[in-house]
């Protein structure tokens, strides 16, 4: 996974590695779930987080942990285990060149006539990007009568959690623009201590909810405009990303676009949808 061992070194040297029988029964447990694929080698980095977990609850090693998973009914430790697992690097105006294609389509969309729109974030992590696409069409589209909602969705609560309350700190805001910064954010505080937190403008449009991207079908009806499915089909493999971009196609609408994050090939894996540059697909 491309963050490495969450929890920093300092808790990683003195964490023990996991056996390779609680790696692989970890592992089957994680993709039967979240249709997240842990690769071989990767046991160093699930045991660091398994780690945090077994802090937590004072357990004594991964396997006592893994049992109780495994018996809690409730699901909720599910949810921890996933939380700790999944990897949530994300940033303000990522990829940017999908946000001038969206503004672009957008202002098309718009200047034809065009009054509803609705997008969907469809792995948000901890917010920056359903902010983004927010910002991004308020910048492009000033008409005030147009209904624009957008979905943003992840596995993790944790990071919903973090999305909803919509507070970051200025170093995470270096990549927004000044001019978007003071018209979206309100700043608490001061210097190097100050936050910024998205405005209502931006949070009324969105609406957060839990989602589980590798088990379709999804209860939202459509039709989507657009989709950002960005920089989580990494983690899945072939069949999970099959089924996810069928059930996307499923939801947009024909002239509608999925982006995918850069490093993403969908190559072979729909036919309902049409490269039109690399990462950018239309739904025909
Ligand atoms: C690396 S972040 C990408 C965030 C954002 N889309 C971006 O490109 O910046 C990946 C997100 O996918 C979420 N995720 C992983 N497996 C998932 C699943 N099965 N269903 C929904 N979200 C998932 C993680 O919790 C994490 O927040």
């Amino acid at each position: 996974m491309a963050s490495g061992v969450s929890g920093g070194r300092g808790h990683s040297t003195c964490v023990r590695i996991m056996d390779q029988t609680t790696f692989r029964d970890f592992k089957e447990l994680i993709y039967e779930r979240s249709g997240i694929s842990l690769q071989a080698g990767k046991e160093a980095m699930v045991s660091a987080r398994v780690a945090k977990r077994l802090r937590a609850l004072g357990m004594p090693d991964s396997r006592t942990y893994l049992q109780y998973v495994r018996r809690d009914k409730s699901g909720e430790e599910l949810v921890q285990l996933l939380n700790v697992i999944s990897t949530n690097v994300t940033s303000f105006f990522r990829e940017p060149d999908h946000f001038d294609f969206f503004s672009e389509v957008i202002s098309k969309w718009s200047s034809e006539g065009q009054r509803r729109f609705r997008f969907w974030s469809a792995a948000s992590s901890t917010g920056e990007e359903p902010y983004t696409i927010a910002m991004t069409f308020l910048e492009a589209v000033k008409d005030a009568k147009v209904d624009m909602r957008i979905l943003a969705t992840d596995i993790s609560t944790r990071v919903l959690e973090r999305c909803v309350v919509g507070q970051y700190e200025k170093r995470s805001l270096e990549t927004v623009p000044k001019a978007l910064k003071a018209r979206y954010f309100d700043k608490e505080g001061r210097g190097e201590d100050a936050v910024y937190r998205a405005k209502s403008i931006l949070k009324d449009r969105i609406v957060f909810k839990r989602l589980n991207l590798s088990k379709p079908p999804f209860p939202m009806k459509g039709p989507l405009d657009v989709v950002f499915c960005r920089n989580v089909m990494i983690y899945f493999d072939k069949e999970v990303r099959k089924n996810l971009l069928e059930e996307i196609s499923r939801l947009l609408r024909p002239g509608g676009y999925l982006m995918v994050g850069h490093s993403e090939n969908l190559v072979g894996l729909s036919m309902h949808l049409e490269v039109v540059r690399p990462s950018i697909y239309l739904k025909r």
